[in-house]
């Protein structure tokens, strides 16, 4: 949770783009005989790369393999790819199906994708040939273009009349066929074993029926921790849940190598080297699960690992809240490389939606942490195969504390001349809430290149300051500090501070669609599982024990040296801690009946 500022970095580079395009497709045969083989080809482009999402659909006979071919007449490269072997010699490229979609029967078609460079023009390619046969090329229209979703084109299979815009819309879908929000219109998840935990407090069946996240912390929580349910287990009693409408799953992809590397409370069962463990004993089996067709018919949201790249960016490297531990993940790349491989394995799957962890506006808000960490955001879903289509938003706030909006004072208030930047609470930060930092950076992760329809989620489950300490108006104008001080309802001791606050209360009960640019408040922490234990207590998590979680520290770097404000006597991160949940339910804001 730094504040560091330190070197300015230029401005960021990236030219403005995202913005999808209609191509013009070659008109399909007016006669009566259909072609043999119809393509959609769409493409995302940005200034100097794009990528393409490939359906080919076969009208001749069953097939059980298939290679698909285009000549490009620009300087396209293919850089990688999904769902078939790529090849490219010269301009010619070819796309051979993958072990698990040759099988192509008649009228059947196959989806696949990838990401290339070019300058100049990107033209669709003129001509595509199926096993030799020559198709027709049917472009579904563009991938939306500014915040409206205008897209549309030349009404091919999958639909272009939807645009990746307006994601504060409605039932919106993009090329991919993936709803422009997928919270909108559709029930949440509840998990029942939080939600039996919940129940069994006094009091707490006035919340345990919302939908809270399905954390994936270890490689065992795939099959299920000590009988417990596991992912499949989840899965199919989600499609109950379901029933015939819409359901979001939100699962948290939690298990990096060497992960929480600024903390010690929530370290993991990697090493910093296992990121091929990480690859193949953890993403693999969870992207074939997810993969499964059973499952085609739920919306699954992933929250991917909570504080990696935000830690890389203030934490790593010669700031002054550095860790060794976030040094080694940032040159090692492991967590670059981790977060990568599950923005592509689960980006391929068509009902995965991919959210990026983006820690908080206490943590990012200041400039010179921003703008790096957009930089960080892009380069992670550019390289080792992940792709800007493979993100649908960002999440804000995950397990923390930050309230959704300060009601009492704006970033732009002064008091005798000061602005609210220079007391010192805010000290100098560019956002006193979520929601605005939030909507900020959405639009700056679309102005480095990410798709123009980014959502934004923010984890409501612990950031309600309701209760009788919170300031019910403005704070007195003798000083800024006064000011703000009075006014803010986030009645933390620092802003830095994380494990499980004193004098916190649930926040927004989830809601979709609940302002510009976000897709919903969720609760993505459980609120009742610990942040960490306040002494040593062993276990075999890898968890460590963070005196950030101990109410006697006096804190260090990262929260401006201040008391923790942590409770006592909390059990180990995860684990149930009943006093917590009761005062969160005492602090809930709005308050519960
Ligand atoms: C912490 C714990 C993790 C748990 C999660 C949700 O991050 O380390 O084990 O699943 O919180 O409570």
């Amino acid at each position: 949770m730094s504040r560091t500022r330190t070197a300015m970095l230029a401005a960021l580079t990236l030219v403005a783009g995202g913005t999808g395009m209609a191509l013009t497709a070659i008109p399909a045969s007016a006669g009566a005989t259909a072609a043999p083989c119809t393509v959609d080809y769409k493409l995302n482009q940005w200034s100097t790369g794009f990528t393409a999402d490939v359906t080919v659909t076969n009208n001749g006979a069953a097939k059980s393999s298939w290679t698909l071919k285009w000549t490009y007449a620009g300087n396209q490269q293919v850089t990688s790819g999904w769902n078939a072997k790529i090849t490219q010699s010269g301009a010619n490229v070819t796309a051979a199906n993958e072990s698990y979609n040759g099988s192509l029967g008649t009228g059947a078609s196959a989806s696949f994708g990838f990401q290339g460079t070019y300058s100049g023009t990107n033209a669709v390619p003129a001509a595509f040939t199926l096993d030799g046969v020559t198709c027709n090329v049917d472009n579904g229209g563009g991938t939306g273009g500014g915040t409206g979703g205008t897209g549309g084109g030349t009404g091919g299979d999958t639909g272009g009349t939807g645009g990746t815009g307006g994601s504060t819309g409605g039932g919106g879908t993009d090329p991919s066929g993936r709803a422009d929000n997928p919270y909108a219109g559709a029930k949440v998840y509840v998990n029942p074993e939080w939600s039996k935990l919940a129940a069994a407090e006094p009091g707490g069946s006035r919340v345990s029926n919302q939908p809270t996240a399905v954390w994936l912390d270890r490689i065992a929580a795939i099959n299920g921790v000590n009988g417990g349910m596991g992912l499949r287990a989840h899965l199919d009693e989600a499609l109950k849940q379901k029933g015939s409408g819409d359901l979001v799953v939100q699962l948290v992809i939690y298990d990096l190598p060497g992960r929480d590397c600024a903390a010690l409370a929530s370290n993991g069962e990697l090493g910093p080297n296992d990121i091929d463990k990480y690859k193949t004993q953890y993403i693999d089996p969870i992207a074939s699960i997810l993969s499964d067709a059973k499952y085609a018919g739920l919306r699954i949201a992933t929250v991917i690992e909570p504080d990696s790249l935000p830690n890389l960016v203030t934490n790593a490297g010669g700031t002054n809240t550095t860790t060794d531990a976030c040094s080694t993940m940032k040159s090692n790349g492991n967590y670059e490389k981790g977060v990568s491989y599950a923005l592509d394995k689960l980006g391929a799957i068509p009902n995965v939606y991919n959210y990026i962890d983006a820690a908080h506006h206490g943590w990012l808000g200041w400039d010179t942490n921003l703008g790096p960490s957009v930089q960080e955001f892009y380069k992670v879903a550019t390289t080792n195969g992940a792709s800007p289509s493979d993100v649908t938003g960002f999440i804000v706030n995950t397990a923390n504390y930050s309230p959704t909006k300060e009601p009492n004072f704006k970033i732009t208030d002064t008091v005798n001349g000061q602005t609210v930047r220079q007391s010192k609470w805010v000290d100098w930060n560019q956002y006193v809430d979520e929601q605005s930092f939030a909507q900020a950076l959405r639009d700056k992760l679309v102005s480095a290149g990410f798709n123009s329809g980014l959502g934004m989620l923010i984890d409501t489950s612990r950031n309600g300051w309701g209760g009788s300490a919170r300031p019910t108006g403005a704070g007195p104008l003798t000083s800024v500090d006064d000011y703000v001080n009075g006014g803010r309802i986030d009645r933390r001791i620092h802003a830095g501070n994380w494990c499980n606050q004193s004098g916190a209360g649930l926040g927004e009960r989830p809601t979709a669609a609940p302002a510009a640019g976000i897709d919903a408040y969720v609760w993505v922490k459980p609120p009742g599982e610990s942040d960490g234990s306040s002494s040593a207590v062993s276990n075999d998590e890898g968890k460590g024990f963070d005196r950030m979680c101990d109410p006697t520290y006096g804190g260090n770097a990262r929260n401006g040296n201040s008391p923790t404000g942590a409770l006592p006597n909390s059990p180990v991160a995860g684990h149930w801690f009943s006093a917590q949940f009761q005062e969160l339910m005492k602090n809930a804001y709005p308050a519960l009946p």
